[in-house]
């Protein structure tokens, strides 16, 4: 099924921007919501494992402790909602053999069958020279979460700004996430921009295909 067409495609990426100011007054609906909400869920990963948590941040108390950590940004508290991905820093066997057993019985197969596959998982991620890297690999995939998250609102025509000028450490301290086994990694802010934004008049600064494409 085809629910756009190309040029619809490219005009709300042209549209999109990264919002500095947004109409607090202009909350995204319920039903938006949901489709974002399920958006980040259908998100992909490395091996289909998920190592994230999506924290919305509703309450305007938290929120304001946020923003002396977020450069004073007023996104965090202007937006309609926002959204901290976290990755996971504590992967391990348990978990892989739990996703299994969901994959298992999701897709009725037999979890011998699946045997492999979690092997795999546990020799490249927990053994192999992935181990070092593991926390990175899963704010890596956090980051997918980001990407599919700012083009979803950007087709729906909701704003967006990617924030990563935020502090992870007092993050993690404000939303109590010592002891979870998960981090702040990123965060996003989505909303309607304000009219008074004027960086939404600003022409995109990009490099041309021919420079970021290699053709082989
Ligand atoms: C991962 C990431 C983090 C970002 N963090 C911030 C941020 O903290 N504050 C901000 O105003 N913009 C932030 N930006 C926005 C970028 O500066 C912006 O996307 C870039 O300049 C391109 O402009 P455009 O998104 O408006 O087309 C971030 C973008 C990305 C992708």
């Amino acid at each position: 099924m085809n629910i756009t067409n190309k040029q619809d495609l490219i005009k709300q990426l042209e549209w999109r921007y990264a919002v500095k100011k947004f109409d607090f007054q202009k909350k995204i609906s319920k039903d938006d919501w949901a489709v974002i909400e399920k958006s980040l869920v259908l998100t992909p990963s490395s091996y289909g494992l998920q190592p994230w948590k999506f924290i919305l941040v509703q309450n305007p108390e938290i929120r304001k402790k946020l923003t002396p950590h977020s450069w004073n940004q007023s996104q965090v508290e202007d937006c309609s909602h926002y959204i901290v991905i976290a990755n996971k820093i504590n992967l391990d066997q348990k978990y892989i053999e739990d996703f299994i057993a969901l994959n298992s019985k999701t897709r009725g197969i037999p979890s011998e069958k699946l045997e492999g596959y979690k092997k795999m998982m546990i020799g490249n991620l927990l053994h192999g020279d992935g181990k070092d890297r593991l926390i990175e690999w899963a704010a890596r995939q956090c980051y997918i979460a980001l990407g599919n998250l700012m083009t979803t609102v950007a087709v729906m025509g909701i704003d967006a700004c990617p924030m990563e000028g935020i502090d992870p450490i007092k993050y993690d301290e404000i939303l109590e996430l010592e002891g979870s086994g998960y981090k702040t990694c990123v965060a996003c802010a989505i909303g309607y921009r304000s009219a008074e934004d004027f960086y939404a008049k600003m022409a995109k600064v990009r490099f041309a295909a021919e420079q970021v494409f290699i053709i082989k």
